[in-house]
């Protein structure tokens, strides 16, 4: 089982997704893993950081990421039986780069396409905040250069996941509950509790 956890930044995902990981872990091998970083000790994600002007530029750097990840941790992880708790996949680029940057959705949809080759999740869980509230939840020593952009962008990268969701089948989660309510929730969706 494939499953991503996605969302705004201050939605709480890292959290969420330790939590899930270690009560999931009780039943089964669990990989918790995370994009962008877990490839070659972060190396993309700092390259990103550097360039968060040039919307291409960062999309291709989390595409990349994406591929090598893909390749060389998760499939090989869900080969082995293990479940897959992955914070952040495709969609993040879509709706940051897509509807958070303007850079064309059409080409985000292909280097996604090219970076999973197929490997799509089986269950998405999208914690939905408002952005305010979320901005609140970090505090701004921890923002990185993404995380700074702000309220107005936060914004059209939640109208992102908005339309997002839409389309694909996101199951929609409550990030204003505490952790412990949310991975309840999560383990009857995935039916291990
Ligand atoms: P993180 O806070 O989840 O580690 O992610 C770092 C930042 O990168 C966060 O602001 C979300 C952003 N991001 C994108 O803009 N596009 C992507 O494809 C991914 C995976 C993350």
């Amino acid at each position: 089982m494939f499953i991503v956890i996605d969302g705004i930044d201050g939605c709480g995902k890292s959290t969420v997704a330790s939590l899930l990981s270690k009560e999931i872990a009780k039943f089964r091998p669990v990989f918790h893993t995370f994009e962008p970083g877990h490839v070659r000790d972060g190396l993309y994600r700092k390259l990103i950081m550097e360039n968060v002007a040039n919307p291409y530029v960062v999309a291709a750097l989390f595409t990349v990421d994406r591929a090598e990840h893909v390749a060389k941790m998760i499939r090989p992880a869900l080969d082995e039986g293990q479940w897959v708790i992955c914070e952040r996949y495709a969609d993040s680029t879509l709706a940051y780069q897509g509807y958070g940057m303007g850079l064309d959705k059409d080409l985000i949809n292909r280097m996604n396409d090219e970076a999973v080759k197929g490997l799509w999740p089986d269950k998405i869980f999208y914690l939905d905040i408002q952005p305010r509230l979320a901005l609140a939840r970090l505090s701004s020593k921890d923002k990185d250069a993404l995380e700074q952009q702000g309220i107005e962008f936060l914004t059209r990268v939640r109208e992102g996941y908005e339309e997002i969701a839409k389309e694909k089948n996101y199951i929609r989660i409550d990030a204003t509950k505490s952790p412990n309510h949310i991975v309840k929730q999560i383990l009857e969706e995935v039916h291990i509790s």
